[in-house]
């Protein structure tokens, strides 16, 4: 069996397992205020060009988005995210656990826009309805596609006209950024939005991600939130380290953008035997729209998640690639793929 499941079914890169090794007799002190990393975050910071960014180490995706949205929201704030966000539909409910709504806006690309904003505004105006303080997207989406740097100035420019927060979860960054047409980077991440985290876990760590906060408001009393929602991890070196030796010779963007070729070779095969997609993706994410007797037989060998089902007879199914995709393997797919149509 080959899993295109998910981008964390392998270990960690092995640059990042190097450095582990390396330090393990090391002393550090714990929480977040040891020697490794304040250097993290100095590196960080200077990929930002921002100096005055604040930067915390987290255990994962989910956590990091119930502890931050939390700590920036008042108890009756609401977040605004795409049908598809992760928040609305993969946290169980974590946003909403900690008191806030999450107002989702049907998309099909995953992508919000100011004007799909606009209606939800104009029907929260009074203290009879939640308040919506805060838009919440991801880059990548859930569903592969990525916003460009026009689409995220204008939802910047709209979030401050209408007094809203605008956060980006980066579980998978690298990838997005790997999109070079897109023309997003570090510097304009950390010019438009008030918060954002990097993802390491789908980006070749082992696990954590680096959330930065930029608006001075939010930086308030975060490690307080971060601590009291079981955030903050008595070893959070181990995962300074790993963001160090992402942010080393590149290998963040090297990564995210060996993925997206991955899966790029993965597109071109099934757009070759005539397959269309039920999202347009140029990311590590891919969605084409199989026959399900053909589903049924590549599952003897392969691992890959439903998606989405199409009609009877068709299911869109998500193959994803990670930093240790091999293109042998996609290779070998597609020789094998030919078995099962
Ligand atoms: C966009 C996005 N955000 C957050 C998460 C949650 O991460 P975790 O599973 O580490 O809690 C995921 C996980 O798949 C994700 O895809």
């Amino acid at each position: 069996m080959y899993s295109f499941n998910n981008d964390y079914s392998e270990c960690v890169h092995p640059k990042i397992l190097d450095a582990i090794v390396s330090m393990n007799g090391e002393q550090n002190l714990g929480y977040g205020v040891d020697e490794q990393s304040e250097n993290t975050r100095q590196i960080i910071r200077q990929k930002l060009k921002k100096e005055d960014a604040q930067i915390h180490f987290l255990p994962g995706g989910t956590i990091t988005n119930l502890t931050f949205i939390s700590h920036a929201l008042r108890t009756y704030e609401a977040v605004i995210a795409a049908s598809t966000g992760h928040i609305n539909v993969h946290e169980t409910g974590a946003i909403e656990a900690t008191g806030h709504k999450v107002i989702a806006i049907k998309t099909t690309d995953g992508k919000l826009t100011p004007e799909l904003i606009i209606p939800v505004l104009k029907e929260h105006t009074d203290e009879h309805a939640v308040k919506p303080a805060m838009v919440y997207l991801s880059n990548t989406t859930e569903v592969g596609t990525v916003y460009t740097i026009d689409e995220i100035i204008a939802l910047s420019q709209f979030c401050k006209q209408n007094n809203l927060y605008l956060y980006l979860d980066g579980a998978r960054l690298s990838m997005g950024l790997a999109v070079k047409e897109a023309g997003v980077n570090f510097e304009n991440l950390a010019e438009y939005l008030d918060a954002f985290y990097i993802g390491g876990t789908k980006c070749g760590a082992m696990f954590g991600e680096a959330l930065v906060i930029l608006n001075d408001r939010l930086k308030q009393n975060f490690r307080f939130h971060m601590k009291q929602h079981g955030a903050m991890m008595a070893k959070g070196w181990i995962v300074a380290l790993q963001f160090q030796v992402l942010f080393t010779d590149n290998l963040y963007e090297e990564i995210g953008k060996h993925c997206n070729e991955m899966a790029g070779l993965l597109s071109a095969f099934f757009e070759s035997r005539g397959y269309s997609f039920f999202t347009p993706s140029n990311t590590n994410q891919i969605f084409p729209i199989l026959p399900n007797h053909v589903i049924r037989r590549m599952r003897e060998e392969y691992i890959a998640s439903d998606w989405a089902v199409i009609d009877e007879t068709h299911t869109a199914v998500r193959f994803c690639t990670s930093y240790a995709t091999k293109r042998e393997e996609i290779e070998r797919f597609c020789e094998r793929f030919e078995e099962f149509i």
